[in-house]
């Protein structure tokens, strides 16, 4: 008798067990939407992406996006990107040991501030390399675009684009050529001395009136489809400039609405810049070019802290680490 119940009992019990599992199996599919939640990817944004001009759209893609945990934290100011042609090794080594270096930066050392560079596509003998160099720094961003004379215009596209889906909490992307040297700690102590509340802006070197080339021959030509007004609006310098992150948001919105030319900085900090509503702070004192009055060592100071931040076009390694130093230890004047 005992043994039956005890049996009956077992027969019970595996029913209920049966039907649990039944319904754990059945009720999420069922529910879906109440039972399902997607493996937790680390990859992030989509790294399949399209560039919008008037026109014309490029689709690409980020081959390599280096780890950006850091670059998502709040605490995080400044991300830099640098344009860099992928056979240049040599100029992103004096880079890292110059002005993106921890030890010449509190900024960088207090992971305030994070360089990176942005690379056209690699073939496979340079991705072997390019794979030794990621293993060491990290800080690659690697594209599949073209390589060519005038890619500049499609790079600082995917810079911002990377800006604006990888770090989305960071205040500024930092735009600069892999000819400037720049003191980061110097240009935070400006920028952090600025009242104007600008946030949709671009500080940089401002141009006015210049000329687009109508000659069809010139490496600069823009034809009077795409602009005939006599000048162009006023624009940032190419080298070096800085943008608040709704500057790049309000950018990237808007270049649908431009053809594209080849002159980088006219189109986005000047054409697209003026329609999208933002606004260029002049840094000319901050910013120049490399020339005799540089080379004398000394400029103006506040409080001791000498105006020039940023300087360029130093070609190649060794000048950009002589530049460097010639920043780093530019005296004062009064
Ligand atoms: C843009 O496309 C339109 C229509 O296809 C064409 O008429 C126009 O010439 C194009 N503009 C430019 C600048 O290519
Ligand atoms: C890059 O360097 C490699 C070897 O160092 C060379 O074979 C190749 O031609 C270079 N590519 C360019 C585009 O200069
Ligand atoms: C682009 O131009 C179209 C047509 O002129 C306009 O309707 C649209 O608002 C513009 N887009 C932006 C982002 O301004
Ligand atoms: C920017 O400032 C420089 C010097 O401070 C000045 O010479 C130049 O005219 C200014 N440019 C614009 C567009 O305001």
């Amino acid at each position: 008798m005992q043994r039956i119940t005890r049996f009956a009992t077992i027969k019970k019990l595996l029913v209920i067990l049966i039907g649990i599992y039944a319904i754990s199996i059945f009720l999420p599919r069922l529910f879906p939407n109440y039972f399902y939640s997607p493996p937790k990817r680390p990859s992030g944004p989509p790294k399949q992406r399209t560039m919008h001009f008037y026109n014309s759209s490029i689709d690409y893609n980020f081959m390599h996006v280096p780890n950006t945990l850091k670059c998502q934290k709040r605490s995080t100011l400044l991300v830099a990107i640098v344009p860099s042609i992928v056979n240049n090794s040599l100029i992103r080594t004096a880079i890292r040991e110059t002005w993106a270096s921890r030890s010449e930066s509190e900024a960088i050392q207090d992971w305030e501030v994070f360089v990176y560079f942005i690379l056209s596509r690699p073939n496979e003998e340079q991705w072997k390399r390019l794979r030794n160099e990621i293993g060491q720094y990290d800080d690659l961003i690697i594209t599949d675009l073209e390589e060519s004379y005038d890619n500049l215009v499609y790079k600082v596209y995917a810079a911002m684009d990377f800006f604006r889906a990888w770090c989305p909490k960071v205040k500024f992307l930092l735009k600069i050529d892999d000819d400037v040297v720049v003191s980061i700690d110097r240009m935070l102590y400006f920028l952090e001395r600025e009242s104007a509340m600008a946030e949709k802006s671009i500080r940089c070197k401002v141009w006015m009136k210049a000329k687009p080339k109508r000659e069809k021959d010139s490496k600069w030509f823009v034809p009077k489809s795409v602009w005939n007004k006599q000048y162009f609006p006023n624009y940032c310098n190419g080298p070096v400039y800085l943008m608040s992150r709704k500057a790049v948001d309000a950018i990237l919105d808007y270049t649908a609405n431009f053809t594209m030319f080849q002159i980088e900085d006219v189109y986005y900090t000047g054409i697209i810049a003026n329609a999208a509503g933002v606004s260029r702070l002049n840094w000319s004192r901050h910013m120049l070019s490399e020339d005799t009055i540089f080379q004398k060592g000394k400029c103006k100071c506040e409080r001791s802290i000498p105006l020039w931040f940023a300087v360029h076009s130093f070609k190649g390694p060794n000048k950009l680490k002589a530049g460097f130093s010639q920043l780093k230890y530019l005296r004062c004047l009064n």
